[in-house]
């Protein structure tokens, strides 16, 4: 796909095809291409957790579901949680005296790169922010002293899910040129 067409056409999905599996090639296919992400000193402060077994991803589902949320996510085939892992030293210090969380930035921009890919690869996606993380940390095996910072639901999304217009700011306050 041209980029351009990547951009215009990735957007959350919250009708997925249930029925259709994802391939666990595309899944490690976006992982791998998403692995290219920049990041403050290089310092890729996070690990991803993908998950495809059926039983897990039913139960990740439903640890984004809290209070009604997110039920779209119990037609998803698939997940990436993202993890932060401790930033090195020179990200850390550079965060601290410029006052920045480099890290949010960084696993921002990360979570673009997969959620890009995985449109480059036909797959649609949904940023989750709404999860238990306590839950996702005992499902996933992850220390308890880690924070879970997003997750992203994908699969394939149901046939004639139209593509929505997309409600930005108005140019003129999105930027400014000098
Ligand atoms: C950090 C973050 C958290 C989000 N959390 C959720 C969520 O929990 N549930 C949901 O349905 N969409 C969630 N979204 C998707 C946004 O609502 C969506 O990106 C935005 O409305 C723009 O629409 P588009 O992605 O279709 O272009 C999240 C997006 C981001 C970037």
């Amino acid at each position: 796909m041209q980029f351009e067409t990547v951009v215009k056409t990735r957007q959350s999905c919250r009708n997925f095809d249930g029925a259709r599996p994802v391939e666990r090639e595309k899944l490690k296919a976006i992982v791998d291409l998403a692995r290219n992400a920049p990041s403050a000193c290089n310092s890729q402060p996070y690990a991803v957790a993908v998950v495809a077994e059926e039983e897990l991803v039913k139960s990740v589902a439903k640890a984004t579901q809290g209070m009604g949320m997110n039920k779209h996510c119990s037609d998803a085939r698939a997940f990436f949680v993202i993890n932060e892992e401790p930033a090195g030293l020179l990200a850390k210090t550079g965060g601290r005296l410029k006052d920045q969380d480099f890290a949010s930035v960084d696993i921002g921009i990360l979570c673009a790169h997969i959620a890009l890919a995985a449109t480059d690869c036909g797959l649609s996606t949904c940023i989750i922010g709404w999860f238990d993380e306590k839950r996702l940390k005992e499902l996933l095996n992850i220390d308890e002293k880690k924070r879970v910072r997003l997750v992203i639901a994908a699969g394939y999304a149901a046939a004639g899910d139209p593509l929505r217009e997309k409600k930005r700011k108005e140019k003129e306050k999105f930027a400014t040129y000098f």
